[in-house]
């Protein structure tokens, strides 16, 4: 049986203030259908499903869907024609619970007598048709974010979306949630919803969707069938290059320890010890609730109640707060972006510029011109897509927003960075930039500790790997051992285990 055409977009151009985000774009959307739209950093995939989901107006062009041509004034209208829009920040309100987020919109619209049991069976049915499996009566604030992509997503089918709208929604979550969201999608189809799925992360296409979108630089550059093309083919259309080697080669590290790790312990770690040397790569890697994310945040001095010792060069330091570890060398970029923030109405510069400001504990004299300098260097080094150091960071597509921070941080000039989740939301050509980056920094005698949920990239980065199992440093791996199956193996508690 044919399917039917759903979504057919006609020639959409989107004109900002000095950017022309989509230039002509053309493509269709069938009923049980899950297309893929790539594209680098900044290319105009988020400014595209914001004008077919009602949040934004194009500037020109028209889109037709189930055969009517439409023009959403807002979310709220598209969602009532059937497309709903998951964002990777999602909104929700964190008191209340599971049940009554889900049905927000239903309760908001009128003066209803609600039955607190009834709506909490209705829930739980809800989403267990989803085989979401997540307790309706708990606090969303008590929630992840794999929980509460889910309950947007059952919100979304119990609304009755047709299509459902997914911006970079695998971005923050672990391997085995990305396999069920990814498991949930393919439900989807089957019951005919059609899915746009935004992602930078290639090897979660292939077992989903049924064609591609390839957008550069606002441009449809390409549309395929997905069984027409591979991994290496849309990665040179998106960048425009082919990419050979995504890691640079390793380098001997220094034996100098330049970091000293002993008998860390607090409520998520118990007795970590280890070295770091110059130069060094080292990787952390953990299953949700090792403790991986905090023995970053521990090395920061952001987790209370820490005992233990920390000496850099050979001398003990206070890391009890983040300012005493800047001082002391160290400099920290966070998994958590979005909250730790950037100063969404300043600029590019003022917001690359304020870690080297607070870090350097006497504020220096601001000198605009050298700022300036430095912020153009950092945008061409990271290819930040931005008009100018002026350019309010507001602006700046969400992967471009990520490179600021990343920028913010190494322009601090640290002796030891702890990168965490370095690449998310990152496309693939300005990965292999940061890796490059990372590696002439390493060169230069810089020591980085990686956090990372993305294997390959622990893989192809480290040259040592840390693997934490319940809180308790379970192996630690250095150089060819450093293999998927034996990271697995430890994180998992070792082979007694499997
Ligand atoms: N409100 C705005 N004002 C000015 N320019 C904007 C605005 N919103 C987006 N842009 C620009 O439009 C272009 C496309 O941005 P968009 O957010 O669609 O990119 P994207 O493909 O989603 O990238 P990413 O992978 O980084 O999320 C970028 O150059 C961005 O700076
Ligand atoms: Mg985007």
């Amino acid at each position: 049986m044919k399917k039917e055409v759903l979504l057919k977009v006609e020639n959409i151009t989107k004109q900002f203030p000095g950017v022309k985000a989509l230039d002509g774009i053309t493509f269709e959307v069938h009923e049980g259908e899950v297309l893929a739209l790539l594209g680098e950093n900044g290319a105009g995939k988020s400014t595209l499903i914001k004008i077919i989901a009602g949040v934004q107006p194009q500037t020109s062009g028209k889109y037709y869907f189930q055969g009517t041509e439409r023009h959403f004034k807002s979310p709220t209208d598209a969602k009532e024609a059937g497309i709903s829009i998951v964002y990777q920040e999602l909104a929700n309100v964190p008191l209340l619970s599971v049940a009554e987020n889900l049905f927000i919109n239903e309760y908001g619209r009128g003066n209803h007598i609600i039955s607190w049991k009834k709506m909490n069976e209705r829930a739980a049915k809800i989403l267990q048709e989803a085989d979401m499996h997540i307790d309706v009566t708990k606090p969303m604030g008590e929630c992840n974010v794999a929980e509460k992509q889910q309950i947007e997503i059952a919100r979304a089918l119990y609304e009755n979306a047709k299509l459902l709208i997914l911006d970079e929604p695998t971005s923050a979550l672990t391997r085995s949630e990305i396999a069920h969201l990814l498991e949930t999608i393919n439900r989807l189809k089957e019951r005919g919803i059609a899915v746009i799925l935004i992602t930078h992360k290639m090897d979660e296409i292939f077992p989903v969707a049924d064609s591609v979108v390839v957008l550069r630089d606002g441009v449809s550059v390409a549309q395929k069938r997905i069984e027409e093309t591979d991994e290496n083919e849309l990665i040179t259309l998106m960048v425009g290059r082919e990419i050979k080697n995504m890691y640079p080669p390793k380098e001997m590290p220094d034996t100098e320890v330049i970091l000293r790790a002993e008998h860390l312990n607090n409520h998520f770690i118990k007795d970590i010890s280890f070295d770091l040397k110059r130069g060094e790569v080292m990787g952390i890697y953990g299953l949700m609730g090792s403790g991986h994310q905090e023995l970053g945040q521990t090395l920061f001095g952001t987790v209370p109640g820490t005992t233990g010792d920390i000496y850099i060069e050979g001398e003990k330091v206070d890391f009890s707060t983040p300012k005493k570890c800047v001082e002391a060398g160290l400099s920290y970029l966070p998994a958590e972006r979005k909250s730790e923030g950037l100063v969404q109405i300043q600029t590019v510069a003022v917001n690359l510029m304020t870690a080297a400001y607070e870090g350097k504990g006497t504020r220096r004299l601001i000198d605009f011109a050298k700022e300036k300098e430095a912020t153009w260097r950092w945008m061409k080094e990271l290819s930040i897509k931005a008009n100018s150091p002026d350019t309010i960071v507001e602006t700046l597509s969400g992967g471009n927003q990520q490179k600021v921070i990343i920028a913010k941080w190494l322009e601090i000039d640290p002796k030891i960075i702890i990168l965490n989740e370095p690449t998310r939301g990152i496309d693939v050509g300005s990965k292999t930039e940061i890796y490059k980056l990372i590696r002439s920094m390493c060169h230069d005698g810089v020591s980085v500790i990686m956090i990372t949920s993305e294997m390959p990239e622990l893989i192809g980065m480290a040259d040592r790997a840390i693997i934490l199992h319940e809180g308790v440093l379970q192996e630690t791996l250095t150089g060819d051992e450093i293999t998927e199956n034996a990271i697995m193996t430890a994180a998992i508690g070792g082979l007694g285990h499997a």
